[in-house]
C-alpha cells in the first residue's frame, strides 16, 4: 500500500505544480481547484445466499468528481463498480477490506476487518464457535470483554482473559487523567501495553474513555488559555489518542456519563462551560475526523432504572446519530441482583435497536450486597444463586438482540475481590463471576446458560 500511497502523492505534487506554473508572466499559487477531500467510506453485508460472500456498499457522499477503488486484501487496486460488489471470502481468517476515494484534493481510505471461519463470514467481525464451556465460546456474533490493567495481563489473568473472552477495556488506564497527565506531555506506557497485548492476542480492545469529567486531570480542569485554546487542545488530545490507536482499538467511549443525575440536563462539565452545550458533537466530528472506521459509542450508567436519564441520554444519541456520529450505546450496567427489572433493561435495548445503534452491555457487575451490610462476610449460596439468575437473564436479553445490533456483553472486572465496588460503597461484595481464586461462580453458569 506504501506504493499507492507514494503514487498518490506524487500526483499530487505533479499537479501542485502544474497549478503554480501555469501562468506566463507570474507564479501564482493556485490550491488545485478548491475541492475539499471526499472521506471514503464504506459498509458491507453478507449474502443471504451464500455465507461466504460479502456485499460491499460504497457509501462516500462528496461533491465534484471523484473515483473509488477497492483493495479487496490483496494488495491491487480494483475499480469500484456502480452498485454492490460482490467478494467471496473462502478461506478462514481475517480480511482487510479498503476504499480508496481520490479527487483533485488527494484521496482518503477507509477499511474494515472482515473475519471468516469454518461457517462462513462471522457477523459483526466475531466469530462464533470455539469451546462452549466458556464465555466467549458460548456467545455468538458477539464479544465478551472484560476490565483489565496493565499489571494485570500476566498469570491467571492472562489465562482466564484468553480463555473467556475476547474483547478487553482499560479499566482506568485509557482515561485522560493517565494518557494525558500535563500539557503537551503524553504517557502512553500502560495504554500501550493493553493495546499490545490485545492485539498480540487477537483480542478487541475497546477504548474506554476519552472525557469524561471523572478523569480529567487538574491542568485541564484549571485550564489557563481561552476557550478557542481548550477546544483546540482536546482536538490535539483526540487526534493523538486516535492516530496512535487507528488500527488497534476498534471502539471508544469518546464521552463518557454527561448526563446530570436528578435533573437529567447536561452535567456542567468544564468541556461543556469551555466548548459550549455542543461539546458532545465536537468531540464526536473531531474523533470521526481522525478515524472514520473505528465504532464510536456513548455510555453512561442508569439507564435502564431512571427512564428520565435514559430519554436523556437517547436525545444526545439522536443529536449524534442525525449527524452520522455514532456507532452504539453503552449501557453501564452496575445493578443488583434484585433490580433493575427485565422490562427495564429491555427499554434500553429497544431504544437502541430501534435507532439502528450497537449495543453494548458494558461495565456489568450486580451486587449482592445492595443494603450495605457491612457485617457479611462471604457470599451465601441463596444470593449466589439469586446473583446468577439476573446473569442469566442479561446474557438472555442481549443473546435475543438482532444480530446487526450485538456488540458486547463486558463484565467490569474478573474476580470479585478486583472489583472497584468494594472501595465505591465501601462495604463488602461479591459481584464479578469469579471468586477470589479465579474460580467460575455460578453467575459464570448463569451466563452461559443465558448465552444459549
Ligand atoms: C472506575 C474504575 O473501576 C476505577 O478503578 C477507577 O478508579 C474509577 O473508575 N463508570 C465508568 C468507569 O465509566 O470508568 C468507572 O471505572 C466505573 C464507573
Amino acid at each position: 500500500m506504501k506504493n499507492f500511497r507514494i503514487y498518490k502523492l506524487l500526483a499530487f505534487l505533479i499537479m501542485l505544480v502544474i497549478s503554480a506554473c501555469d501562468s506566463d508572466d507570474e507564479v501564482i499559487y493556485v490550491s488545485p481547484s478548491g475541492t475539499d477531500l471526499v472521506q471514503a467510506s464504506f459498509t458491507y453485508s453478507i449474502s443471504t445466499t451464500d455465507p461466504n460472500v460479502i456485499l460491499l456498499n460504497n457509501t462516500t457522499q462528496g461533491s465534484g468528481d471523484f473515483t473509488s477503488e477497492w483493495d479487496f486484501g490483496t494488495g491491487d487496486l480494483v475499480p469500484d463498480e456502480p452498485g454492490l460488489e460482490e467478494l467471496r471470502l473462502d478461506g478462514v481468517g481475517s480480511y482487510t477490506i479498503k476504499l480508496y476515494v481520490t479527487n483533485t484534493a488527494g484521496f482518503t481510505e477507509a477499511s474494515e476487518t472482515v473475519r471468516v471461519d469454518e461457517d462462513g463470514v462471522c457477523p459483526n467481525s466475531v466469530c462464533g464457535g470455539g469451546d462452549p464451556s466458556t464465555l466467549k465460546g458460548s456467545a455468538k456474533n458477539f464479544s465478551v470483554g472484560t476490565i483489565v490493567r496493565d499489571n494485570r495481563l500476566t498469570g491467571m489473568h492472562d489465562e482466564v482473559i484468553r480463555r473467556d473472552f475476547n474483547n478487553i477495556t482499560s479499566e482506568y488506564q485509557m482515561k485522560m487523567n493517565v494518557m494525558y497527565p500535563s500539557q503537551g506531555t503524553y504517557d502512553f506506557g500502560p495504554s500501550d501495553a493493553i493495546v499490545d497485548y490485545g492485539v498480540a492476542n487477537g483480542i478487541d480492545v475497546h477504548g474506554h474513555a476519552l472525557i469524561w469529567h471523572n478523569a480529567t486531570p487538574s491542568w485541564v480542569e484549571n485550564f489557563a488559555g481561552t476557550d478557542a485554546e481548550f477546544e483546540a487542545m482536546i482536538r490535539d488530545y483526540i487526534t493523538t489518542v486516535l492516530e496512535r490507536y487507528k488500527g488497534k482499538v476498534r471502539s471508544w467511549d469518546v464521552v463518557n456519563e454527561a448526563i446530570e443525575d436528578g435533573s437529567n440536563a447536561l452535567r456542567n462539565s468544564v468541556f461543556r462551560q469551555r466548548m459550549g452545550d455542543d461539546f458532545i458533537e465536537k468531540c464526536y466530528q473531531m474523533a470521526r475526523d481522525v478515524d472514520p472506521d473505528v465504532l464510536l459509542f456513548y455510555n453512561d450508567y442508569n439507564m435502564a432504572s431512571d427512564s428520565g436519564k435514559r430519554a436523556a441520554m437517547f436525545a444526545i444519541a439522536d443529536r449524534l446519530k442525525t449527524l452520522n456520529l455514532i456507532d452504539g450505546i453503552g449501557a453501564q450496567l452496575h445493578i443488583s441482583y434484585n433490580g433493575p427489572a427485565r422490562g427495564e433493561i429491555q427499554a434500553v435495548v429497544d431504544g437502541t435497536v430501534s435507532r439502528d445503534l450497537l449495543m453494548h452491555f458494558a461495565e456489568i457487575d450486580i451486587r449482592t450486597n445492595p443494603e450495605g451490610n457491612s457485617s457479611v462476610t462471604a457470599l451465601s449460596s441463596e444470593r449466589a444463586l439469586l446473583q446468577k439468575d439476573k446473569y442469566k437473564e442479561l446474557a438472555e436479553i442481549y443473546t435475543d438482540i438482532p444480530t446487526a445490533n450485538k456488540f458486547a456483553f463486558t463484565v467490569w472486572g474478573l474476580k470479585d475481590n478486583e472489583s472497584w465496588l468494594l472501595d465505591f460503597w465501601g462495604v463488602p461484595d461479591f459481584p464479578l463471576l469469579f471468586d477470589d481464586n479465579f474460580n467460575p461462580k455460578p453467575a459464570y453458569e448463569g451466563v452461559i446458560e443465558g448465552f444459549q
